[in-house]
């Protein structure tokens, strides 16, 4: 195992309610006033803004978190027991949700899911492409077909306007992602789901305790799936769950991801190990404080970076009470930076001290959708009409348009302080106003 990047004392600073409290007691305030200053940008040779580094990822605490490591490694259960069930439980508790499964990943989650709500040959499931490969693939591995719905460019996530006229006699569920820990538009989402009879799968995979109307997300619709891999921010290395209300449906999950024991139905093997739950329990300790920080701090950073011409914030959709910010995204645009290209902009970003990426590619376009759809498996499965169906809804020109534009910050840079944030609202500031230079 690596050696944690924080001794404790840094450890408990970079993590503790006093950072937590100084945000609470200052809100964001209003933007700074757009500075116009001539500097020399870092990319061509200037001082960057930001010298220093940042938080790395996973955080843990060495006395606590190895402790109830190495209480599994001595008990000699290492299989799924007590240790997983009292996360499960918590879990649910945390979220305000009945029932928790604890699953090996969040794509295990999903397909469970899926399977739990009997989904799969012949049914079409409406998803966004602007997400993580998986919440994709997973509704193929069910045998289902995903129909593709364009983003919403402004907000990042699957634009409700363009659900209803995707659905057929076909549809039987709607698979939204809170990608980046963003809630997508659950009040639409489940008002069209009702009036069509759709099921709802949340992939709340990147979205831990992020809320609407106080709700978490993950407890919005019929069931809702998380992920614990090594990136996120309740994380075991690798690990995954499933949130649901409904006794029956739940049931078959639990059967399913141990073989189909207890029920009357196939099933596959994702239980998770005590040792995965050992580590999350410790991680979920300081999960609310960390999230609120990365609200805060994104909320802080959306404000600063309102004013600058080129730079377009994402919006939350109304009811939104708490974003968690896996990445913070915003959109570049190339036109008010004469015409440099986002790679350009993001190397200067870098240069300048700050960590970041374009975000998710066009997996409307990923050559697995084409293979599969004229896999023979889907060609046993489906007419040559319901494949045609599905391949006509890939075009999704404003997702493609917000894959060249976004630019994301990674979780663990608004873990800082404020003063972390103002280097990363100075830093796109200084480009913005030097902009001449990336030319
Ligand atoms: C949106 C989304 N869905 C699904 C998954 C799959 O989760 P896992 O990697 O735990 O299988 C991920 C993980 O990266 C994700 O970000």
């Amino acid at each position: 195992m690596n050696a944690p990047r924080f001794n404790r004392r840094q450890f408990v600073a970079a993590t503790s309610v006093g950072s937590l409290a100084s945000l609470a007691a200052n809100p964001p305030a209003t933007p700074a006033a757009t500075r116009k200053s001539a500097a020399k940008l870092a990319i061509e040779g200037g001082t960057p803004v930001r010298s220093k580094g940042w938080p790395g990822w996973p955080l843990w605490d060495p006395q606590e978190d190895e402790a109830q490591v190495l209480s599994v490694l001595r008990s000699g259960v290492w299989s799924r027991s007590r240790v997983v069930s009292d996360f499960e439980k918590k879990w649910a508790e945390l979220n305000g949700a009945k029932r928790c499964l604890a699953t090996t990943h969040g794509t295990t989650a999903l397909i469970t899911a899926l399977d739990a709500l009997e989904i799969g040959v012949g049914d079409e499931v409406l998803v966004g492409p602007y997400t993580f490969v998986a919440s994709i693939s997973v509704i193929f591995l069910a045998g289902a077909l995903p129909i593709m719905v364009d983003t919403d460019p402004e907000t990042f996530l699957i634009n409700p306007e363009k659900l209803e006229e995707k659905i057929t006699p076909q549809t039987k569920a709607i698979l939204p992602v809170h990608i980046y820990g963003l809630p997508a538009d659950m009040d639409r989402i489940n008002a069209i789901a009702k009036e069509y009879n759709l099921l709802v799968l949340e992939d709340a995979c990147q979205a831990w305790l992020a809320e609407l109307h106080g709700e978490k997300c993950g407890t919005l619709g019929d069931l809702g799936c998380f992920s614990f891999q090594n990136s996120k921010h309740l994380t075991c290395g690798e690990g995954g769950a499933i949130l649901g209300d409904d006794d029956r449906v739940m049931d078959r999950a639990v059967s399913y991801h141990n073989f189909g024991r207890g029920g009357p139905y196939l099933g596959s093997k994702c239980r998770m190990t005590e040792f995965q739950a050992a580590i999350l329990l410790a991680q979920m300790q300081r999960l609310e404080e960390q999230t609120q920080r990365r609200w805060e701090n994104g909320r802080y950073l959306t404000e600063r970076l309102q004013g600058i011409p080129g730079i377009i914030p994402h919006k939350l959709y109304e009811g939104v009470t708490r974003a968690v910010y896996h990445l913070y995204p915003f959109r570049f645009s190339a036109e008010q930076f004469n015409g440099a290209s986002r790679g350009r902009f993001m190397s200067a970003l870098r240069e300048e001290g700050i960590p970041c990426s374009g975000g998710y590619g066009q997996l409307n376009k990923a050559p697995f959708i084409e293979n599969t759809l004229s896999s023979r498996n889907f060609r046993r499965m489906y007419s040559l009409r319901q494949l045609d169906h599905c391949r006509e809804q890939i075009e999704c020109p404003d997702n493609d348009r917000l894959c060249s534009e976004a630019v994301c910050l990674s979780q663990r840079l608004l873990l800082g302080s404020r003063e972390d944030m103002d280097d990363i609202a100075n830093a796109i500031e200084k480009i913005a106003e030097n902009r001449g230079q990336l030319a």
